[in-house]
């Protein structure tokens, strides 16, 4: 059998019939009779299967025995046009080998359950199913989209350290770093941790955003782009956040806030157009089994201007609406951040479109941000997305190093730890912007997922870490 080179189960069911092929796979299903079985086999290459008929008296009958679903195959025949519905080509099969039996009784996605909430609990075997198969396609779709759209633009892919100092969006949700015996933790004489005896020498966490350090390249390539992961130690159990998540940050010199949100614009667009054309298959199979307005959701984003709107403007919009009768769980006022159901408000009934937020009040945005000139609010941006919220948060950045510097004392934050960040604005310091990304926020609008444990193949989150 091994004479013949393996096709992907891609190319097979693009291919001519009239040819001898070895296709492997995993068994999704097989059915049949006592003469002939018909079993779909699998092999992540495309969400379609290749139908492989058996003609039982060529096979042993313990051989198709051991044929069961999410047993893997190699399987030799003949590609024929097929006589069924469905598919233009099937394998007829001369010789079958079982690579790996698969327990009928044991097998987790053999079972009638196969909600998601299900293969959560089985997310080590979920990437089987055709589902995940789906979401780890376009996952990997959008990824490549990311790195091509940035380096057709002449950006450079910056690689910012994941174990860092800094607080950089200062909400303090950091994943500690040591090597500390946790039973026996080195004190200082006034009975404070002495971190000078930890691994780096002083208190280190898992980074939240490689923004800082993305500042510094930019100043001096220009443009870069960091594309990693984050970690966020918020214990927010919703559909929308994870412990650990992955975002891209791209960060431009010269760039203001209008610069900054055309990029947005014309980036998320790029990503949405790049899954219609590229992914067309899983996305019908996901629109199909989850969220029927997927495909016209995705459409829908890409031919109209995002609607610009000051965070004031909003809070008026939606101080409107509340006095007209909508109900939210969580108030508004000028002053508080919004929640998600404020954000789809906008998007999804007021202005049916996607939304770019601007100027928020100073209180609820990083140290970072431009300051506006009337003192209270800054030139933060948040990309809104219909069924998400939030899917970008950036800004300009504050390029004055007397306005910065007092922004960091004001917010009680240490100078000292962020010298290396307030050189940019010391040496050569040049208007700047930039803005975030949060990668499963964008996977959770291309493919329809309610969930955003159910668009990174290992989630985290509180209390869970398997896997
Ligand atoms: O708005 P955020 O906190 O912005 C920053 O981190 C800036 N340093 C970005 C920048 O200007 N370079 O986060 C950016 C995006 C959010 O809009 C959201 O899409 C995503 O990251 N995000 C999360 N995604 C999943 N789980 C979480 N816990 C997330 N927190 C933020
Ligand atoms: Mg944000």
């Amino acid at each position: 059998m091994e004479s013949l080179k393996r096709t992907k189960i891609k190319a097979l069911l693009q291919m001519e019939p009239g040819v001898e092929v070895l296709a492997k796979g995993w068994v999704r299903t097989k059915r049949g009779n006592k003469q002939v079985k018909f079993i779909a086999l699998n092999d992540g290459s495309t969400i379609n299967n290749i139908q492989i008929v058996a003609n039982t008296e060529l096979f042993d009958e313990e051989l198709i025995k051991r044929i069961t679903t999410g047993a893997s195959l190699a399987v030799k025949g003949d590609l024929v046009e097929s006589q069924g519905s469905g598919q233009a080509v099937e394998i007829q099969a001369k010789e079958i080998e079982v690579l790996g039996e698969c327990d009928p009784m044991r097998f987790p996605l053999q079972k009638k359950d196969t909600t998601l909430e299900f293969l959560r609990s089985v997310a080590h075997m979920r990437l089987r199913t055709n589902t995940f198969g789906a979401v780890l396609r376009i996952r990997n779709a959008m990824a490549f989209a990311i790195h091509k759209f940035f380096n057709e633009k002449g950006f450079v892919y910056l690689h910012t350290p994941l174990i860092t100092e800094s607080d950089a969006e200062g909400a303090g949700d950091m994943f500690q770093v040591t090597t500390m015996d946790l039973k026996n933790i080195p004190l200082d004489k006034k009975g404070n941790v002495d971190f000078s005896k930890d691994f780096f020498g002083k208190k280190t966490s898992l980074t939240v955003s490689g923004q800082l350090e993305g500042e510094l390249g930019a100043t001096a390539v220009g443009e870069i782009y960091t594309f990693g992961p984050t970690f966020r130690a918020e214990n927010s159990n919703t559909p929308r956040h994870l412990a650990e998540f992955w975002m891209i940050e791209p960060e431009m010199a010269f760039y203001d806030i209008n610069d900054n949100m055309a990029l947005a614009e014309e980036f998320v667009k790029y990503l949405v157009q790049y899954a219609l054309d590229n992914c067309m298959d899983d996305l019908q199979f996901l629109n199909d089994k989850y969220d029927d307005g997927l495909i016209e959701r995705m459409r829908s984003v890409l031919g109209i201007a995002f609607q610009k709107v000051t965070y004031t403007e909003a809070v008026e919009i939606l101080e409107k609406a509340i006095a007209d009768g909508v109900k939210f769980e969580y108030p508004v006022h000028w002053g508080t951040d919004f929640q998600s159901e404020h954000e789809r408000y906008l998007v999804e009934k007021h202005f049916q479109k996607p939304v770019i937020l601007i100027d928020f009040p100073k209180d609820i945005k990083a140290f970072y941000m431009k300051q506006n000139p009337d003192g209270r609010t800054v030139r933060g941006m948040d990309v809104l997305f219909p069924k998400i919220g939030e899917i970008i948060g950036g800004s300009e950045r504050e390029a004055d190093l007397e306005k910065l510097e007092t922004r960091i004392d004001e917010l009680g934050m240490s100078r000292k730890n962020l010298e290396w960040y307030i050189d940019t604005r010391r040496y050569g310091s040049v208007p700047h912007s930039g803005f975030g990304l949060g990668f499963e926020r964008l996977l959770l609008f291309v493919t329809g997922m309610a969930n955003i444990r159910d668009v990174i193949p290992f989630p985290r989150t509180p209390k869970n870490a398997e896997f």
